[in-house]
């Protein structure tokens, strides 16, 4: 399958030793494809919201947490605190209060835990007054997003997450992250390997973009 082989090649690319190799239903094949290798990690990332239990390697987070940092921020103000955990504990305690402020949304089938059913979150918070700390962020979790596929870790977006982490209820948990003083918390992603089939690309709006003559 066309995406298994690609993600070998950039796994092999990242070099990156002692972390579990990625399932062969997830590859492509990057001779049969005319675009880059970026413009094909681009276009084939999807959210992923079914995830293996095992959290994502570490040395692999490292990765992708360089790449995150690396991206471009206003002034290279890097105007963002980025925290991971794995910890099954945190998991399993902001679902159980997900639980009771969202019982709508944890009650869909194959649900595990609030996190889409990952094993590793990315929480990014950002400076309270900054201009330009939500595009510098966004930039971040693109960046973190687009290396962890290209080395077959999915993940996903979530913004649901953010008013649980916000409750009096989750205090504790938002505690652990560590965050600096006067950032708030702006978004989380789920990572982890992706369990069953990719989803397919909901459909784009093309005429959202284009050129003035
Ligand atoms: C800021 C932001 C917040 C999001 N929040 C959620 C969320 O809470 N839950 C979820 O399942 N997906 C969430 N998503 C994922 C989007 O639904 C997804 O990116 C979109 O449907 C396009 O699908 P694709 O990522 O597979 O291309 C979020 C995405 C962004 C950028």
């Amino acid at each position: 399958m066309k995406l298994a082989k690609f993600m070998v090649t950039m796994l092999g690319a990242a070099a990156l030793t002692g972390c579990i190799n990625i399932d062969e239903s997830t590859n492509i094949n990057m001779e049969e494809s005319k675009d880059s290798i970026v413009i094909e990690n681009i276009m084939t990332r999807r959210s992923i919201r079914d995830y293996k239990t095992e959290p994502v390697c570490r040395e692999q987070m490292a990765k992708v947490l360089e790449c995150g940092i690396y991206a471009p921020s206003a002034m290279n103000s890097q105007g963002w605190a980025v925290r991971v955990v794995d910890a099954p504990d945190f998991i399993e305690g902001v679902t159980a209060i997900a639980k009771e402020m969202m019982p709508q949304m944890c009650e869909q089938p194959g649900f595990r835990n609030f996190f889409r059913n990952a094993p590793t979150v990315a929480f990014i918070a950002v400076p309270d007054k900054s201009y330009s700390g939500e595009f510098d962020s966004g930039l971040l979790a693109e960046n973190m997003m687009l290396s962890a596929w290209s080395m077959g870790i999915g993940s996903c977006c979530l913004g649901s997450v953010i008013p649980v982490m916000n409750s009096e209820a989750a205090k504790p948990y938002l505690e652990r992250l560590n965050l600096p003083e006067g950032y708030h918390l702006q978004v989380a992603i789920a990572f982890g390997y992706p369990a069953g089939e990719i989803p397919e690309a909901p459909a784009r709006d093309a005429s959202k973009a284009y050129y003035i003559e």
